[in-house]
């Protein structure tokens, strides 16, 4: 019966804990209401011709003086309607509160939406664009927030759909009951690409989702690499601009765990107002950080070390492509009127895998 209703709806697979019953409420209103409809177009459709106008009928001068009030009948419909939408609201209210209340021990995710992609980090520090990878059977809270205009974050496997709001915080959960890929809709138009914006949140089974956390994307099962290169397409198609492109390859060969982008000091220079400015060497004298310094220093990092960072950035030569590095250069143009930020000494320590005394270039 379900799966039946399900198809006739044309609703998506339920895959998460709360899909089931939110989809019972679902069908129990489609068919009351429906069923309803039908009973009074045939009521309707039987009084139409019981009650024609027949050629021996005499017009009557005033109709409304020989109703009389049923007010019997009319009193039970109206306490059984008013039941009936009391039940609605019960059941719906019941699965309100459910859907608003994550369990205790919920796996926070922080989930920023922007024009027009979807951004995800992890209390462990690691940072994904598009795609959410979720262990399945375990409750997962989102915790999201736009960075520019309001979008809504819509998984349809899921049933869930929530706001998401530039300036403020909310919150969704979902427990995802089935490993697998389940696209990520934005639900509230947001400009030119509202439609592009588009994700992926990949359920993984706990075993996978230990080797994702420990290995990145290339210890994922076969489903999930294939699901993530074809959402990382769909927003290459979807992003429109160079610097956007420029992040999106940042955050891919991990520039993002070393360099940031808003001029909060960390592990490499920050890339806010970093483009046209003085940089002073290690090696002593300074370099304009114009187009050929910055390629330069993403070949071959050591060459003209940035003064007071660790000679800790890996050679990026034959591992980024032309249009990668423009698009990343573009990003930082687009930051040169960000404040700097002091360059303080970092002592947080090298994070992340990326950044490996092997992977330093000779
Ligand atoms: Cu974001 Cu529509």
């Amino acid at each position: 019966m379900n799966e039946l209703l399900r198809q006739l709806l044309f609703l998506p697979e339920q895959r998460s804990s709360l899909a089931r019953e939110i989809d019972g409420l679902h069908y129990f209103v489609i068919l009351v209401t429906m069923g309803g409809a039908a009973l009074i177009t045939l009521i309707g459709g039987y009084f139409l011709i019981r009650y024609r106008r027949r050629p021996q009928d005499t017009p009557r001068p005033h109709p409304g003086a020989f109703a009389r009030p049923a007010l019997f009948l009319e009193t039970v419909s109206l306490f059984a309607l008013g039941f009936l939408f009391l039940t609605f609201w019960t059941i719906g209210t019941r699965q309100f509160a459910d859907l608003r209340t994550a369990p205790d021990d919920a796996l926070d995710v922080y989930v920023t939406g922007k024009q027009w992609m979807w951004k995800f980090g992890y209390p462990g520090g690691d940072r994904e664009i598009s795609v959410l990878y979720v262990p399945a059977h375990r409750p997962v809270r989102l915790i999201m927030t736009s960075r520019d205009v309001i979008h809504s974050f819509y998984v349809p496997a899921f049933r869930i759909k929530q706001d998401v709001i530039p300036g403020r915080y909310t919150t969704a959960w979902f427990e995802a009951n089935e490993p697998g890929a389940y696209p990520i809709l934005c639900a509230e138009f947001c400009g030119t690409s509202h439609s592009e914006m588009r994700g992926q949140v990949i359920a993984l089974s706990p075993v996978d989702y230990e080797r994702w956390l420990a290995g990145g994307l290339a210890s994922a099962p076969a489903f999930a690499q294939k699901a993530a290169a074809e959402a990382e397409n769909e927003l290459a198609e979807a992003e429109p601009t160079m610097p956007s492109r420029g992040e999106l390859a940042a955050a891919k060969h991990g520039c993002l765990r070393c360099h940031t982008l808003d001029g909060t000091p960390h592990v490499g220079p920050s890339w806010a107002g970093l483009y046209r400015a003085v940089v002073p060497l290690e090696s002593g004298g300074e370099r304009v950080a114009d187009e050929a310094y910055i390629t330069e220093s993403i070949m071959d990092p050591l060459a003209a070390l940035h003064r007071g960072f660790p000679p800790v950035m890996p050679s990026y030569l034959g591992q980024i492509a032309p249009p990668d590095v423009a698009a990343i250069i573009e990003l930082m143009k687009s930051l040169r009127d960000v404040p700097h930020g002091p360059d303080v000494p970092w002592d947080g320590g090298v994070p992340g895998s990326s950044v490996t005394p092997e992977g330093v270039a000779p």
